[in-house]
């Protein structure tokens, strides 16, 4: 089979100095593949999109199992998340000071980008189906699990945010976002709120980890001691 493509162009135009050339021709030959192979492989691909193999049903939560957009909004904020909480210590007690504003840039331009997916996440989160615990969960782990999750999300959003606080009234502030434009920022300059909202942010920020601890375990304990699906449907997206 051979595809012919034809290029046409004016001898005015570009290359201005080649006014012989009217068109150019590209000729691709696919050598020992022939159309009805093609066709068959297309005819495979339409069957595995209607059984729902691939598709947006895989992307989208059931009542029992987390689709792909939830995990991957799990799984990329998680670690990312979890290496802010790492960065922010590290930047604020190992490099030399005239480098410090240097990583506090880069980590409040992480951090912008985290609250704006938490949000998303929540946004997804509340237009599709949150899968049920198993039916033998006792009411006191239900409420744990829904206040745990509630605070995860909750103080995700107040460490960022009064990190982004924190940067509108420091001077300088950490607005210019990777360098290519500016963050609106929420306050205005004052040294005394600056100091005030970097105590709360980092305090804040250590609340998260303690919640993240919490969180660790009850996945543990689910996979290792209560030998459920809780903690492995947040890896493979069965139903559990
Ligand atoms: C969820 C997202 C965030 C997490 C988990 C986080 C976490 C942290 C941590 C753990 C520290 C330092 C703690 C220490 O010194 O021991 C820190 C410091 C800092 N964070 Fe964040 N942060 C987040 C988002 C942001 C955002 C959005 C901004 C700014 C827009 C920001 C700006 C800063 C700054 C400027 C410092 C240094 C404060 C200082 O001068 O001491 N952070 N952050
Ligand atoms: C190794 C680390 C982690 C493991 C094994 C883990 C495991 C899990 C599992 C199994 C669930 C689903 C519970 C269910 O099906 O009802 C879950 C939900 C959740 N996880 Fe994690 N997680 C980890 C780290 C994190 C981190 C670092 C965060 C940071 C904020 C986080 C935030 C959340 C939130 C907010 C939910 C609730 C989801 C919802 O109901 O919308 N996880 N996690």
């Amino acid at each position: 089979m051979a595809v012919t493509i034809q290029l046409f162009r004016r001898a005015t135009q570009w290359p201005k100095k080649a006014p012989g050339a009217q068109f150019g021709t590209i000729q691709i030959a696919f050598s020992g593949v022939e159309s009805y192979q093609i066709a068959i492989a297309v005819r495979k691909l339409v069957g595995v999109w209607e059984r729902g193999e691939i598709g947006p049903d895989m992307i989208r939560n059931t009542p029992s199992s987390w689709g792909s957009l939830a995990r991957a909004f799990h799984w990329g904020l998680g670690i990312t998340i979890f290496g802010m909480i790492a960065y922010g210590w590290w930047m604020n007690h190992f490099p030399a000071r005239p480098d410090r504003f240097f990583h506090r840039s880069i980590h409040a331009d992480i951090g912008y980008l985290v609250l704006l997916l938490t949000v998303l996440r929540l946004v997804w989160r509340g237009i599709n189906p949150t899968p049920a615990l198993p039916s033998d969960t006792t009411r006191w782990q239900r409420i744990a699990a829904r206040v745990s999750h509630g605070a995860l999300y909750a103080v995700t959003i107040l460490v960022a945010t009064l990190g982004w606080a924190h940067s509108g009234a420091h001077k300088p502030d950490y607005s210019s976002w990777f360098g290519l434009f500016h963050v609106p920022q929420i306050t205005s300059p004052d040294k005394a709120a600056a100091d005030a909202y970097e105590d709360r942010h980092i305090f804040f920020a250590y609340v998260l980890l303690a919640l993240i601890v919490l969180h660790l375990a009850a996945a543990l304990w689910h996979h290792f001691v209560k030998r459920d699906r809780v903690t492995a449907r947040m890896v493979d997206g069965a139903a559990g």
